[in-house]
Formats: C-alpha cells, sequence, structure tokens
C-alpha cells in the first residue's frame, strides 16, 4: 500500500469505519456530564468545578484511576442517567465512523450504592436501540465482573442479570488486576459459557502473562483485554497468534496508566509484526485523553513505523473480533475496502 502525507493518513484514520470493542461504559463519564447529573440527582461533589475535576486525573497506576472513576459513577442513580451516558458516548463514536460498538458496563458498580440493575440495563439499552435506528452503529453490552470483588458476588450479579439476559451478550472481567488472578472467577465464568453468553477477560494490563494464560485457559476468554504484556512470553505470543485470539488495545489508556512511559514507547508495531489479531480502543475515554479516533492519531503520530497498511489491519481487524454476524461483518469490511479505494490509492 502507497504511503500518504501525514494530512491524508490522518483523514484515512478518522474516515476508516471501525468497531470498538474496549470501552467502558462509565469511563466515558465526562466532567461536564458528572456536574450536570450531580445537580439533576441533588448530589454534592467533592470538587468545586469542572475544571478542578479534570485536574485530579493525574493517575499513577491502575488503581489510583479506578478510585477516580468509582467515585465519578456515584453520580449515576436512575434510567435517564444510564441512556445519557451511553448517548452521549454514541455521538461521539458516530463522529469517529465507528459502525460497532461493544460496551463494558459495571453493574456492581451501581448496585451496589442501591441502585437497581433494571434502571442500569434499561438505561443503557435504549441508548443501544437509538444508536442503531438514528445513528446507525451496531450496539451491544457486556457486563463485566469486578475482580476485586469476590466470586460469590459475581454469582449474585449474574443472578440478578437474568431476567435482562437478551439485553446483553457476554461478560468481562476488569477492576483491579493484581491479586485478582482470572481463575479466581472459574466456576462463574463456566456457567456463563453455559448460558451461551460470550466471555472476554482485562489480562496482561498490569498483570503477568500468566493471566493471559489463565484468561484463555480457565475463563476460556474469546479475547484479551489489554493483554500487551503478551510479548514477555513467546510461547504465550504463538498462542495468540495460531488461535488468532484478538487483543483489544488501548495506547492511550496504557501511558495514562503508566504501562508504557510515552506512546513511542508502546509495543503496538511489535504486537503487529507477531501477527497477533490486535485492535485499537479508547478504554475510558473521558479520563484518558481521547475517544477512539484521537487513539488512532495520536498513536500512528507516535509511531511513525505505523502506516497504511497498519491502519487496514487494525480496522479489519476490529471486525473479525467482534461478536457481530458473519454478515455485518462480511459488510463492513466491504465498506473499510471502499473507504481505502478513495482515500489510500
Ligand atoms: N475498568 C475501567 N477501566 C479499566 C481498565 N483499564 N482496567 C481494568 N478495569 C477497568
Ligand atoms: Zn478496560
Amino acid at each position: 500500500m502507497p504511503e500518504l502525507s501525514r494530512a491524508r493518513l490522518h483523514a484515512l484514520l478518522r474516515a476508516l469505519p471501525k468497531a470498538e470493542l474496549h470501552i467502558h461504559i462509565e469511563g466515558s463519564l465526562e466532567p461536564e456530564l458528572i456536574f450536570r447529573l450531580a445537580q439533576r440527582n441533588g448530589l454534592k461533589l467533592a470538587y468545586p468545578s469542572v475544571q478542578a475535576l479534570r485536574a485530579a486525573y493525574a493517575f499513577s497506576d491502575l488503581q489510583s484511576f479506578l478510585d477516580i472513576y468509582y467515585a465519578g459513577a456515584s453520580v449515576l442513580r436512575r434510567e435517564q442517567d444510564f441512556f445519557d451516558l451511553a448517548w452521549a458516548y454514541f455521538e461521539r463514536a458516530a463522529a469517529d465512523n465507528v459502525v460497532r460498538a461493544e460496551l463494558f458496563f459495571d453493574p456492581q458498580t451501581h448496585t451496589e450504592r442501591g441502585v437497581p440493575l433494571q434502571a442500569v440495563i434499561t438505561g443503557l439499552t435504549h441508548a443501544c436501540r437509538r444508536a442503531h435506528a438514528e445513528l446507525g452503529i451496531s450496539a451491544k453490552l457486556i457486563l463485566c465482573f469486578l475482580r476485586h470483588l469476590s466470586e460469590e458476588a459475581a454469582f449474585a450479579t449474574l443472578e440478578q442479570a437474568l431476567p435482562y439476559r437478551e439485553h446483553f451478550i457476554g461478560v468481562g472481567l476488569d477492576s483491579s488486576e493484581m491479586g485478582h488472578p482470572p481463575e479466581k472467577f472459574a466456576r462463574v465464568f463456566a456457567r456463563c459459557r453455559e448460558l451461551g453468553l460470550h466471555v472476554v477477560a482485562h489480562a496482561g494490563e498490569e498483570g503477568p502473562p500468566a493471566y493471559i494464560w489463565s484468561a484463555l485457559d480457565v475463563l476460556k476468554a474469546e479475547r484479551i483485554d489489554h493483554g500487551v504484556r503478551c510479548l514477555e512470553d513467546p510461547a504465550l505470543v504463538r498462542r495468540l497468534a495460531a488461535e488468532r485470539v484478538p487483543l483489544t488495545v488501548c495506547p492511550l489508556s496504557n501511558v495514562k496508566l503508566r504501562v508504557f512511559e510515552t506512546l513511542a514507547e508502546h509495543n503496538l508495531p511489535a504486537l503487529l509484526d507477531a501477527g497477533l489479531c490486535v485492535t485499537l480502543n479508547s478504554d475510558d475515554p473521558a479520563y484518558f485523553g481521547g475517544y477512539l479516533n484521537d487513539n488512532f492519531i495520536a498513536t500512528f503520530d507516535a509511531l511513525p513505523q505505523l502506516g497504511t497498511a497498519q491502519a487496514y489491519a487494525l480496522a479489519r481487524n476490529s471486525f473479525e473480533a467482534s461478536f457481530a454476524s458473519a454478515a455485518d461483518k462480511a459488510r463492513w469490511t466491504a465498506e473499510l475496502d471502499d473507504c481505502f479505494a478513495r482515500l489510500a490509492a
């Protein structure tokens, strides 16, 4: 594929149809919306202004981020709040030419505060339906268990969610990774697989390659969220490549949480060179400095080895790695080919 000028490469990256597979919907809660929801729900915030809240977004690791992320999510109380949250994300996703979004949500973050699961799932589901009808985005939900809580709590959450089974396509595992290996959730994931749910898990973000092995072997994860530490283990890389297990990589997140000190040091080029099915994602865009196209552009700017061939691979992988139907994947891939023919010829 021909190399393009920077301006044309940026235009191509923005225009690419793409799937976003690693977005925590609570992580798209912008400070402005936190203040609006706090006011609507009669809540007092610990910060005097949007600017003061944004200034607190300086993280040293995953846990320092999670503390602020859970505090931010505490303004979400009613069904309308969850709708407004997801709708704001979909409007941004549409502007980034996202055609498929698989949204993580954290029910325990809300049910532990007394918010009914019905309000969470109904609000998010209405936003997904409207995103499809009005923005042409195919949108689905993935329920995540918080790994710092017990397996028993995860089972209780699954039980509460079963009346809404048709509203989510899979389950995931997120929150504090270190000290909470995937095998802690072996039985609840086995039950989820029996229920026909897709299964994914965060692994190898801060945690070691052993957590990626157990996400694959014990949880039978179909995708690994992050997974960037796999490169420390050549046998693991061979397995991921041979089975085309997708990695949902989030470069701006990795820099904000100090997994890599700078984007220029990110191992994305090496992951691609190893033949892995890598996708790009925003993780928690309100906290990490950008949505999906911001991730594409900042990463391609920081890593000059990335060009049109990698742009094509990342977008194509995002469709391959999604849980959409084969017909949808083929349609989006054809749209990707059209986009390349127009903008990269
Ligand atoms: N929850 C929200 N963002 C997360 C991340 N990057 N890792 C683990 N849990 C999360
Ligand atoms: Zn994540």
